[in-house]
């Protein structure tokens, strides 16, 4: 058996920090230096999301789903019932995890909706559907449609002013008794070293500038309750980065070192990118030396059943 630095602890929650005020959420217009920067990458115009989307965004997010999945074990963590109707799932990226998903439930219309949403490739399930659908404006579902709502990795797509609007959205769909579980990450280590720390403070200082929310996965079940969710329950996956996570450890340290990355042409505006770089090469060496374990969070809850 591997050896998994897998830490699985389930909480119950409150928020930590206080969510970021709407005023001081506002997004500040890119300065020249990191217009010049963003030209090399493609980014979507028409939303305020953050990473570039690209084929080497779609490698990473293809990626990056095999690496959560080696750790996180299961799609889905909340207990659906065996013969799920209907399964949403909001921000969708390359797919992937609404086509496996809807192999794993046949007889389950699966949705998967994006800005851009995915190709459909001949792999596909016949029951798993890709639509356009821009969640900051509202979701194109009837309410009470789907026995599970996921949304997974949209902590740089929706700014922090949003998130009660959207997790209300979310909740609209959902039926009586039904689920809905939100993966998030952000700068949350174990052991970091002093690199680590000074990579996690620059990009909670970018994120909020941008006005998003670093910290949205602790806030995630306060805006689940607030919009009328019960049975808020958080799930933490902790891996150390590297060799000694095992192979979750290996495929993560390379889907992070690619997301600050693909964050590079962003954070020009706040640290040289000759430095920022220099900072990214000399990572995987603290992050061993320091044994580094790196976290993402899954919020799930239900929304009550109708009486
Ligand atoms: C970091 S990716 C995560 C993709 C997928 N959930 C996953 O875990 O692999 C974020 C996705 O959100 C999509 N997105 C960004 N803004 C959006 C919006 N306003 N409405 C719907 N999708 C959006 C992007 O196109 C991108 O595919």
């Amino acid at each position: 058996m591997p050896f998994w630095g897998l830490l699985r602890r389930k909480q119950r929650t409150t928020a930590a920090r206080a969510p970021l005020s709407p005023a001081q959420a506002q997004s500040e217009p890119p300065s020249e230096q990191e217009r010049v920067a963003r030209l090399q990458r493609r980014y979507l115009e028409d939303v305020p999301y953050l990473l570039p989307k690209d084929e080497a965004e779609i490698d990473r997010l293809n990626f990056q789903h095999y690496a959560l999945m080696s750790v996180q074990k299961v799609h889905i963590v909340v207990p659906l019932e065996n013969y799920p109707q209907a399964i949403l799932d909001v921000g969708c990226g390359t797919g992937l995890w609404a086509r496996e998903v809807g192999h794993r439930f046949p007889s389950c219309r699966v949705v998967g909706v994006d800005v851009e949403p995915p190709e459909r490739l001949p792999t596909t399930p016949v029951n798993v559907q890709f639509l356009y659908s821009d969640v900051l404006k509202g979701l194109p579902f009837d309410d009470n449609s789907f026995d599970l709502v996921h949304q997974r990795l949209l902590i740089s797509a929706i700014p922090v002013r949003s998130w009660p609007a959207v997790v209300r959205e979310l909740v609209r769909v959902t039926r009586p008794g039904g689920w809905l579980q939100l993966t998030e990450t952000g700068g949350y280590y174990h052991r970091p070293g002093p690199l680590s720390l000074r990579v996690s403070a620059l990009l909670d200082r970018a994120f909020e500038r941008w006005g998003f929310d670093p910290y949205i996965a602790e806030h995630l079940p306060m805006y689940l309750q607030q919009a009328g969710v019960v049975e808020v329950e958080k799930y933490v996956y902790s891996v150390v980065l590297g060799e000694g996570g095992g192979q979750g450890g290996r495929l993560l340290q390379k889907d992070l070192l690619a997301l600050l990355h693909a964050l590079s042409e962003r954070m020009a505006s706040l640290i040289a990118r000759e430095e920022w770089q220099r900072m990214l090469e000399a990572l995987p060496a603290e992050w061993a030396a320091s044994q580094t374990a790196f976290q993402f969070h899954v919020t799930v809850g239900r929304k009550p059943p109708a009486s």
